[in-house]
C-alpha cells in the first residue's frame, strides 16, 4: 500500500523530518518559507495530511476549497486558534495538537519575561551593546523585585500551573489566579495558588499578571483598557499565550499613561508584525514567539505531531485529537 502523503508546511528539527520521511511519503519545506493561501490550498488538495504550524492561517476560505484530499491537520503546537475549527469540523477534517511537551519550556519563558521586564534586562543589554555604559552607579537602571511579590495567573491549565509552581516554590511569590475551570483545592494548595472568583481581583492585587489562557472568542481582547486600569501602576503584564488576548492599542495607552509599569511579550495579534508604538519603548520586553523554542521541546513537539499522523492513518484516530 502506498504511504500516506504528508506535507510539512515549515522546516522541522532534523530528527522530526527524518521520522516523517521514514514513515510517510513526505514533502518537506526545505527553504522554510511560509505557505501562501494558494500553497495551503494546493497542499490540502494534494496531501492526505498536513503537518502545520501557527504560521498557517487555515481559515474557512482556505479549508473550503474543493477538491480536497487532506483528512488531518496535525498541528505542531498546542494552540490551534489559527485553524477555523468550525469549518474543519463541518468538512470532517481531523485536527490534532501537541499538548504537554512544551509546558516547562513555555513556563520558563514566562519567568524569563517577568525577570527581564522587572530587572530592565533588555535596556541594560542595549546600553552595553551600544557602548553607552559608563560606570556602575547606585542609581543605575534600578528595577523592581520579583522574589516575594504577588503573581496573578490568568488561566490555570498546564502552563499556568507550571508558572505558579516556579513562582511560588522558586521565587517565594504569593500566587493568585483566575480561571473559569478551577482546579481541585488540594492541588491549588500544593501549588500555593489562591483561586479568586474574578479576573478583576487578580488584576488589582498582582505585581505581575501572566496570561495562560487559550485564544478563543471568549478570550479575544480579554485584557482591555478597563482591565488594564485595574492593575497597579507598578505592575507588569506578561503574555506568552496568544497576542489577541490583549488589546494592543489599550496596552500602548496603558504604558503611555503609566497605568502599568511595563510588559513582557512573546506573542502578538498580527505576528510577525509588532506595533510600532511598542518597538520604541524601553519598558517593554519583546521576544519573537519563543515560548516552546528549546531544542528538546521542538523535537518532542514534532515527534508528537508525527505520532498523531501515524496513529490517524493506522487506527483512524489521533491521540491528541482536538476536533
Ligand atoms: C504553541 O504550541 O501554541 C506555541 O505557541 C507554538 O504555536
Amino acid at each position: 500500500m502506498p504511504l500516506p502523503r504528508v506535507i510539512a508546511t515549515r522546516r522541522l528539527p532534523e530528527p522530526v523530518e527524518q521520522e516523517l520521511a521514514r514513515d510517510f511519503d513526505a514533502a518537506l519545506n526545505t527553504d522554510d518559507h511560509q505557505f501562501s493561501e494558494a500553497e495551503l490550498q494546493d497542499a490540502l488538495r494534494d496531501a492526505d495530511g498536513l503537518l502545520c504550524t501557527v504560521t498557517d492561517r487555515l481559515t474557512a476560505v482556505v479549508l473550503a476549497r474543493e477538491p480536497r484530499r487532506c483528512r488531518i491537520l496535525a498541528n505542531f503546537g498546542v494552540g490551534y486558534n489559527h485553524i477555523d475549527m468550525t469549518e474543519a469540523g463541518r468538512r470532517g477534517l481531523v485536527v490534532s495538537n501537541t499538548p504537554g511537551v512544551l509546558t516547562e519550556a513555555t513556563a520558563d519563558l514566562a519567568m524569563t519575561l517577568m525577570l527581564m521586564a522587572a530587572r530592565r534586562a533588555g535596556e541594560g543589554e542595549r546600553e552595553v551593546r551600544a557602548g553607552r555604559w559608563t560606570s556602575w552607579g547606585p542609581t543605575h537602571l534600578m528595577g523592581a523585585d520579583v522574589s516575594g511579590q504577588t503573581l496573578g495567573i490568568i488561566g490555570l491549565g498546564r502552563i499556568g500551573r507550571a508558572v505558579a509552581r516556579r513562582a511560588h516554590a522558586g521565587f517565594g511569590m504569593k500566587v493568585l489566579s483566575y480561571t473559569p475551570h478551577p482546579i481541585p483545592a488540594a492541588e491549588a494548595a500544593q501549588l500555593g495558588v489562591a483561586q479568586l472568583s474574578s479576573i478583576q481581583g487578580v488584576l488589582a492585587e498582582s505585581d505581575f499578571v501572566s496570561l495562560h489562557c487559550p485564544a478563543s472568542p471568549a478570550t479575544y481582547h480579554l485584557i482591555h483598557a478597563e482591565r488594564l486600569r485595574l492593575m497597579k501602576p507598578s505592575a507588569f503584564l506578561i503574555n506568552t499565550a496568544r497576542g489577541d488576548i490583549v488589546d494592543d492599542r489599550d496596552l500602548v495607552r496603558a504604558l503611555d499613561e503609566k497605568w502599568i509599569a511595563g510588559a513582557g511579550l512573546d506573542v502578538y495579534e498580527h505576528e510577525p508584525r509588532v506595533p510600532a508604538e511598542l518597538l520604541g519603548r524601553e519598558n517593554v520586553v519583546l521576544l519573537p514567539h519563543l515560548g516552546s523554542a528549546t531544542w528538546s521541546t521542538r523535537v518532542a513537539m514534532g515527534l508528537k505531531a508525527v505520532g498523531n499522523l501515524r496513529a490517524f492513518f493506522r487506527e483512524g484516530k489521533a491521540p491528541d485529537q482536538v476536533g
